[in-house]
């Protein structure tokens, strides 16, 4: 067992629920306690978290958000909140409740194990009849299982190596497998970008960045193609105009309107994509000295974030071409290379469409399920 005794005892542990603004706002901040030693990570929004735990978020409405927090001599060492999503549960017809947010120190399994517990039973008692963490549309995602002292992808974790161990020990089992790519902007897969968006044309398909097409009804656009694109693909959850629209309106001023896609035939839009310029330079902290590989930041890794083709038109190079506009589009703004983030493993269309791109796996994820069978120990 990792658990040191000499340190960790199971008197001095406490869980509580934090309901007060400090006690949210330290909630929010055990991350830069988490990552405090790393060269470089993601820093939480605070604020928006805060928002998220107090109901005061665009998604409150359709959210049951309970934050655990667990102590170990009055120390804060591991956090997780636990979520009811009725647009998730009614959408699949499934019981499932999930675990977000989830941060923890290292060594502290005991306090883990008391926490997890706790957050579990309160999904238990509410009806929930299995419990995931690793994914939950536009609020969390999966745990890495690989580079975990480098920057990971935009929005992705770089958590320790040490939450497998936490969730394994609490009964959970990997539910999925999610794979990260990257592109290399090379002159010779430039090229073959402008042949896959050449060949759209050609079969009719009209590609245009957000801002050709219009920001605020790219947005638009974007959500009604995402949400029927999405529909059957596990974890998604259907979103609305009115969810959407603030969340990327005050992006219509930068790079993210050139370099997201969408795709038209005979002027209904059928596919779109969203991508982001390299944001580390903006978002990411890194200590004193150190200069991000290339590949991971620093100026030169853009990012497509999400893809999406309706059913009607798959199959005829829509993806292909939206992304290597997008990819094209990143090269024109000096990236050297494009991530193509987050593919389920068994995936096909989405993992091929990297292929083709000339994208490598370069970072791989996890996410966990709790259900009936899978622990005695816990009584779901
Ligand atoms: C993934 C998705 C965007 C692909 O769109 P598409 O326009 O059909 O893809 P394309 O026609 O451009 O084909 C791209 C590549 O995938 C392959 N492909 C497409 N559909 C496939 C399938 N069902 N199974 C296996 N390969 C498939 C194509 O053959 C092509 O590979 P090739 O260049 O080696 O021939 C589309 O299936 C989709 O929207 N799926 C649901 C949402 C989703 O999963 N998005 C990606 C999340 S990571």
């Amino acid at each position: 067992m990792a658990a040191n005794p000499k340190t960790t005892t199971a008197e001095t542990i406490t869980v509580e629920r934090p309901t007060s603004r400090d006690q949210l706002d330290e909630f929010a901040r055990l991350p830069f306690q988490v990552y405090a030693g790393r060269d470089a990570w993601w820093p939480p929004d605070v604020q928006n978290e805060i928002d998220l735990l107090s109901r005061r978020s665009l998604l409150s409405s359709h959210l049951e958000v309970t934050p655990f927090c667990a102590r170990r001599a009055g120390r804060l060492v591991a956090r997780v909140s636990a979520v009811i999503n009725r647009r998730y549960i009614e959408h699949w017809n499934e019981q499932l409740g999930q675990l977000i947010q989830f941060e923890a120190l290292e060594g502290e399994d005991i306090a883990v194990a008391a926490m997890l517990d706790q957050a579990v039973q309160l999904l238990h008692e509410r009806g929930m009849r299995s419990v995931r963490s690793g994914f939950a549309a536009f609020l969390d995602y999966p745990y890495a299982i690989d580079n975990y002292n480098a920057l990971p992808s935009f929005l992705l974790r770089g958590n320790p190596a040490s939450y497998h161990r936490y969730f394994k020990d609490a009964g959970f089992v990997t539910e999925k497998g999610q794979v990260d790519y990257t592109a290399s902007l090379t002159p010779e897969i430039l090229a073959r970008y402008r042949r896959m968006a050449e060949a759209a044309a050609v079969a009719g398909v009209t590609i245009q960045s957000w801002r050709e097409y219009g920001f605020l009804a790219a947005i638009d656009a974007w959500t009604d193609v995402t949400n029927a694109a999405f529909d059957r693909h596990w974890g998604w959850n259907p979103v609305t105009r009115a969810e959407v629209r603030p969340m990327l309106t005050s992006l219509w001023e930068t790079p993210v309107a050139d370099l997201s896609m969408l795709a038209t035939i005979d002027n209904q839009c059928v596919g779109a994509v969203f991508s982001v310029p390299d944001l580390s330079p903006a978002l990411a902290r890194l200590r004193r000295g150190v200069r991000l590989d290339p590949e991971r930041g620093g100026g030169t890794r853009g990012a497509l974030i999400n893809i999406g083709v309706i059913e009607r038109a798959r199959g005829r190079g829509v993806a292909l071409a939206m992304a290597a506009r997008s990819f094209l589009a990143m090269a024109r703004r000096k990236m050297r290379f494009a991530g193509y983030t987050l593919v389920l493993d068994d995936n096909w269309a989405s993992r091929r469409t990297a292929i083709s791109l000339g994208a490598r796996v370069t970072g791989n994820f996890v996410t966990y399920r709790l259900s009936r069978r899978s622990s005695s120990a816990l009584t779901l």
